[in-house]
């Protein structure tokens, strides 16, 4: 079977960008490749130092993992800091990593514009981590949302740097996602993409509640609607469409489009068939990730069962890793 690996930072709540562009694809591959999904704690040191909540945040991203269908008995589920072998093939891969080349990774020139106060080493290898993580694996396919594209070039560049210097250790990783194009699922407001912490009220979380999914989606930004049949659709209005056709129903969409080409649409029934289609799709899993995360037992053996099945894969991972650079002096 391939191999394939990914992970979510534990930086606040999971939302519907993190679904579409990331869980969708988890829960579809655990029946078809060997599967290893992390959370990603290291990462979320380098912009979030303050750790009194992170004990919560794994927790809850755990919970949501699974309350989308992740099947932890199917898959690899663990905690990136569980995993000690990921801090070895980091080490040995900055070695590889040009700082020129990690200075232009848009990431890290956006996070330096937010935070010039906290430009620190980590946030540079960032890539490098996310690397190691993959690798570590030696996994093939990473599914992911489009933000995450230039990472994913990173980690070929870097596997590839590795085996022609020190032999071939690793399959090129690529990103996946079913249906050909990486996605962005865009944020209501009109501006960008959905995120996690990014003007919360034009982000969908998977744990916001009926009433709140309502309020935001009847926010979301419209005008007063075509006036000649046939119009370019502007940005915001093709955004809600674009919603709709991860939860709506196909005569819904139709409806609307039509309605939209012969300038008879009435945004606000359309913000109101969106808002009850989303609390469809939302509330089970809301509900169900909600017993989960508070259930710390069965978080706990879920932790430790999918730190076991990943430190296998990664200790046998480490030993090539050393043997092909000569690390091995008995
Ligand atoms: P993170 O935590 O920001 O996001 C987790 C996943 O959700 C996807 N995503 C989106 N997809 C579509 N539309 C959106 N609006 C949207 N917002 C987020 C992200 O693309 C991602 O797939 N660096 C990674 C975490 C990471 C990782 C890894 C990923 C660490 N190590 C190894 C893959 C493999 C990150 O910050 O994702």
């Amino acid at each position: 079977k391939e191999i394939v690996m990914s992970g979510i930072r534990p930086t606040g709540f999971l939302h519907l960008g993190n679904y579409f562009g990331a869980l969708r694809n988890y829960v579809r591959m655990q029946d078809e490749f060997e599967c290893y999904f992390m959370v990603a704690d290291l990462h979320s040191l380098t912009t979030h130092p303050d750790t009194k909540e992170l004990k919560g945040h794994v927790h809850r991203v755990l919970a949501e993992n699974i309350a989308c269908g992740l099947d932890p008995d199917k898959v690899a589920l663990y905690c990136q800091s569980h995993v000690y072998e990921t801090a070895e093939l980091y080490l040995y891969l900055n070695m590889l990593a040009y700082t020129g080349e990690l200075e232009k990774t848009v990431t890290f020139k956006d996070k330096v514009r937010q935070h010039p106060e906290n430009v620190n080493a980590g946030l540079l290898t960032y890539p490098v981590l996310q690397t190691a993580d993959i690798i570590l694996h030696r996994a093939s396919y990473v599914p992911v949302g489009k933000d995450q594209e230039q990472h994913l070039e990173m980690a070929r560049k870097f596997a590839n740097r590795f085996n022609h210097r020190y032999g071939d250790v690793f399959p090129e990783p690529h990103a996946f996602n079913y249906g050909g194009e990486l996605v962005k699922i865009p944020s209501l407001d009109g501006t960008g993409k959905m995120s996690k912490s990014e003007n919360q009220y034009a982000t969908l979380y998977l744990a916001d509640d009926d009433d709140l999914i309502r309020k935001k989606v009847m926010k979301a930004k419209t005008d007063s609607g075509p006036t000649e049949p046939n119009s370019v659709m502007p940005d915001y209005i093709e955004n809600i469409f674009q919603l709709m056709r991860l939860v709506s129903s196909q005569e819904v969409i139709d409806k609307f489009t039509a309605d939209f080409n012969g300038c008879t649409i009435r945004y606000g029934d359309m913000k109101k068939q969106l808002a009850e289609d989303m609390v469809n799709f939302i509330a089970p899993i809301r509900e169900k990730a909600e017993s989960i995360r508070t259930n710390e037992k069965y978080l706990k053996e879920i932790m430790e069962k999918g730190a076991e099945k990943a430190r296998k894969s990664a200790k046998a991972t480490i030993e090539l890793v050393r043997n092909a650079m000569g690390l091995n002096y008995y």
